[in-house]
């Protein structure tokens, strides 16, 4: 009879600057950034623990000290969480191997490595057993997108075994499989010691495709449930929208699944209406004859009587004037945008801004 053995640990990856999402990463880590309610990384940390991890720890880089005061040591969320920050960023690779002296794992135990970005319906026991029945070095999730251009290309052989590893392919012969890196990865723990320590290692770029040339198993379990990579404002939205929708299913939402969630202590006026998992901030003041449909409006935000929301992330304190329409739109935190504005299509007002009243049109009409 097998031993049971000790629940995996998990390394959590949260150290990149989060640029693309800017202006929403200005003053907060990209993990840290609320979808449906609460900081984003609650979300991961809640399917890792539901997995059985209890032990995770957070490799942390850019505006690392908000983490801690949040998540603490974890035990309000059933976990043993610990932090380890890099002086100077040391890629993905790097971040591994420099948060490895906090594993507790025998040599050939798996570890969990997640990208902190990633919104995803994962087995993510499967993906362990997938690494325990192959014998596998590295087993990777790996999932199928359109167009692969701008994650890591994971060619497979009929068995799953990984052939290649393409981070970020730059022309159309590279791009041999729409199968990508998805982010997260199980590790047999000693392959993470032999990773070079005390200097920047992209995982994707160097560790992979070493591993492969010198012959190591990486298998890859394709899995087809749910996946987004948060990386973009218009993403990170729709991923709010689909945890309040349940589309996607985390433990950490903070209320029932449906059309919408609003946060206790906002105030919504009673004919406003909100859909398509549009999430109200605690505090959020929102006006009468509003529409809100698919967006994030975070804590202490305020939009007037009339405007008309779609897609669209409005920053906390932020105040959206009367009539005003966005649509695709990212509204930084504090931002003032004026009665009779019109933004549309990936528009991005920064933290602060003050747009006077109908200053911006998309179309001739007021
Ligand atoms: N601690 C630490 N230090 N974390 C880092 C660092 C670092 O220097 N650099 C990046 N990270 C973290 C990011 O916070 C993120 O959670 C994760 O590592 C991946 O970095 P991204 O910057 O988001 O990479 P990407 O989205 O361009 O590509 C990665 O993810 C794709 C899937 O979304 C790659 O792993 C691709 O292969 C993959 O397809
Ligand atoms: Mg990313």
């Amino acid at each position: 009879m097998a031993l049971a053995s000790n629940p995996p640990e998990a390394i959590l990856l949260v150290g990149g600057k989060g640029t693309r999402l800017r202006p929403l990463t200005v003053n907060t880590p990209k993990p840290m950034v609320p979808a449906a309610g609460v900081p984003f990384l609650t979300h991961q940390l809640a399917r890792a623990r539901a997995a059985g991890v209890r032990h995770i720890v957070l490799a942390t880089s850019y505006l690392a000290e908000v983490f801690e005061p949040y998540f603490g040591d974890g035990s309000a969320f059933g976990l043993h969480l610990e932090y380890v920050t890099e002086e100077e960023p040391l890629g993905t690779g790097g971040a591994i191997r420099n948060v490895a002296t906090r594993l507790t794992s025998g040599p050939h135990d798996p570890v969990l490595v997640f990208n902190g970005d990633i919104l995803t319906g994962l087995d993510i026991r499967a993906l362990i057993d997938t690494h325990r029945s192959t014998g596998a070095d590295v087993s990777l999730h790996l999932t199928r997108v359109p167009d692969p251009r701008a994650f890591g290309l994971v060619p497979t052989d009929a068995t799953g075994r990984v052939t290649a590893f393409l981070e970020k392919p730059q022309t159309p012969e590279e791009i041999v499989t729409d199968q990508i890196n998805a982010g997260a990865y199980v590790f047999t723990r000693s392959v993470i010691d032999t990773i070079p320590t005390g200097r920047p290692v992209s995982v994707e770029r160097e560790t992979f495709p070493g591993l492969l040339a010198a012959g190591a198993h990486l298998q890859g379990m394709v899995d087809s449930t749910y996946w987004l990579d948060l990386g973009t404002p218009q993403a990170f939205v729709r991923g709010s929208a689909d945890l309040v929708l349940g589309r996607v299913p985390s433990p950490a939402v903070p209320g029932r699944r449906g059309d919408r969630l609003v946060l206790a202590g906002a105030q919504v006026a009673r004919d406003a209406k909100i859909t398509g998992g549009t999430v109200i901030g605690a505090g959020a003041r929102i006006g009468s004859g509003v529409r809100i449909d698919g967006s994030a409006v975070l804590d202490g935000a305020v939009v007037e009587d009339g405007a008309q929301v779609r897609d669209t992330l409005v920053g906390a304190r932020a105040r959206i004037g009367a009539r005003t329409v966005l649509d695709g739109v990212v509204v930084g935190d504090g931002a003032l945008i004026g009665p009779d504005n019109e933004l549309r299509d990936g528009a991005r007002v920064w933290c602060d801004a003050d747009i006077p009243p109908g200053a911006v049109r998309f179309s001739s009409d007021l």
